[in-house]
């Protein structure tokens, strides 16, 4: 089935949850193109996210995340994976709401962990790479997360084809 996208579908939701798959399976499936925020951020700054909040810190990469989403009103319409704290700011909700639909994928501390364990490219997992720090950020961000969408998946024990499927039945209904 291929899906014409007449605007942006965001994929918000925790680090490790699975949105790049999400986003690769439902391209695959739709033959919408995909754009990465976290990729788009590193390619214009020459620098690997630890890098960029190392040496610029925390709020220097927040406010280049605020620039790409205003960047993606001049691409055609497609499937945007956001980096996991996208929706920490109440301007990048309104730029994503303006511009499309926002899908939030959700999964259980433990799932996350086991996709994040081994990664080094999350700053704010390093040292803190555990199920209770993560259950801890998971419920901080709660809120906001349910806030900004308009469509929640959850995905434990999906394969990304699977959630990509759920994703374009319930995008169906909503229009
Ligand atoms: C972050 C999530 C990361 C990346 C950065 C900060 C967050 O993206 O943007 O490390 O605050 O949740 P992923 O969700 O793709 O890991």
């Amino acid at each position: 089935m291929k899906t014409q996208l007449k605007e942006h579908i965001f994929l918000i939701g925790f680090m490790g949850v699975g949105k790049t798959a999400t986003s690769h399976a439902l391209s695959k499936l739709s033959g919408a193109k995909e754009f990465d925020t976290d990729q788009m951020i590193v390619k214009q700054e020459h620098k690997s996210i630890p890098d960029i909040f190392a040496e610029e810190g925390e709020e220097y990469f927040r406010q280049r995340e605020t620039e790409i989403l205003t960047r993606l009103r001049d691409l055609e319409p497609g499937i945007i994976s956001c980096g996991g704290g996208m929706v920490m700011r109440e301007v990048n909700v309104d730029k994503m709401k303006e511009q499309g639909k926002i899908v939030l994928l959700t999964a259980t501390p433990e799932t996350i962990y086991e996709h994040v364990k081994d990664s080094t490219n999350r700053p704010l997992l390093n040292g803190n790479m555990n199920i209770p720090y993560i259950t801890k950020m998971m419920e901080a961000r709660e809120s906001k997360y349910r806030a900004a969408a308009d469509i929640v998946i959850e995905t434990d024990g999906c394969t990304p084809k699977q959630v990509a499927q759920k994703l374009l039945e319930k995008y169906a209904q909503i229009g």
